[in-house]
């Protein structure tokens, strides 16, 4: 393990929450009261700009020098791949659980060596609990204890009141406003779930 631990969120699909869960974390962490060093490595800088937009407002989010490492990422392939997904410690995969979005990120899973596959931890993003959501969990609960590695944490409901505007950048850490109590939970249970190794 090395002395500071590193957390990436990855996965081929775009828009499944990558960097809103990356965001979350790094503000769930911080009311935890550690630190977090938060590093975009996607062109499209969507950790970067928060980031950015937080410091203006005198809020420092992301410190360099800070225990826990949180990377976003763009994908699985080319230099995310080897710079941040051979060193992470766990590796975040969100992903919407239709039958379509599971399909190319458990075939990401599987192509993967057994080393890695122990690292990842898969997080339903934007739950409505329809039958096809409840279908797909089922599905990939399976191939995981077939598989034997990987996890699954419990997830966010889609809230398109509560997660988009977290990107807009605030002057304090998000968990210090006035949070649906069903909200903090489900963060709580989400963030908890990926930091248990
Ligand atoms: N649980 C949620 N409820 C409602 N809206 C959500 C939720 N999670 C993410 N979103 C919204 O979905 C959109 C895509 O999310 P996000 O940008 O985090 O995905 P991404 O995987 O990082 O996308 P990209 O591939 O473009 O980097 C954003 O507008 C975000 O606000
Ligand atoms: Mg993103």
């Amino acid at each position: 393990m090395n002395e500071s631990t590193l957390i990436v969120f990855t996965g081929d699909k775009g828009g499944v929450g990558k960097s809103t869960l990356a965001v979350l974390m790094t503000e769930w962490l911080l009311s935890q009261g550690t630190k977090v060093h938060l590093v975009d490595a996607d062109p499209n800088q969507t950790a970067k700009i928060w980031t950015e937009k937080c410091e203006s407002r005198g809020y420092k989010a992301s410190a360099p020098d800070a225990p826990v490492t949180i990377a976003d990422t763009a994908g699985t392939s080319g230099a995310s791949l080897n710079k941040y997904i051979r060193q992470a410690d766990i590796i975040v995969v969100p992903f919407q659980p239709h039958v379509a979005d599971l399909e190319t990120v458990v075939g990401w899973f599987l192509s993967i060596n057994a080393e890695l596959q122990g690292r990842v931890v898969f997080v339903p993003n934007r739950l409505t609990h329809t039958k096809e959501q409840r279908d797909g969990l089922e599905e990939l609960r399976k191939i995981l204890k077939e598989v034997g590695r990987g996890r699954l944490a419990p997830g966010l409901a889609d809230r398109p009141a509560v997660y988009p505007p977290l990107f807009n950048g605030r002057k304090e850490n998000f968990f210090n406003l006035p949070v649906d109590e069903k909200v903090k939970q489900e963060v709580h249970a989400t963030f908890r779930s990926i930091m248990k190794r």
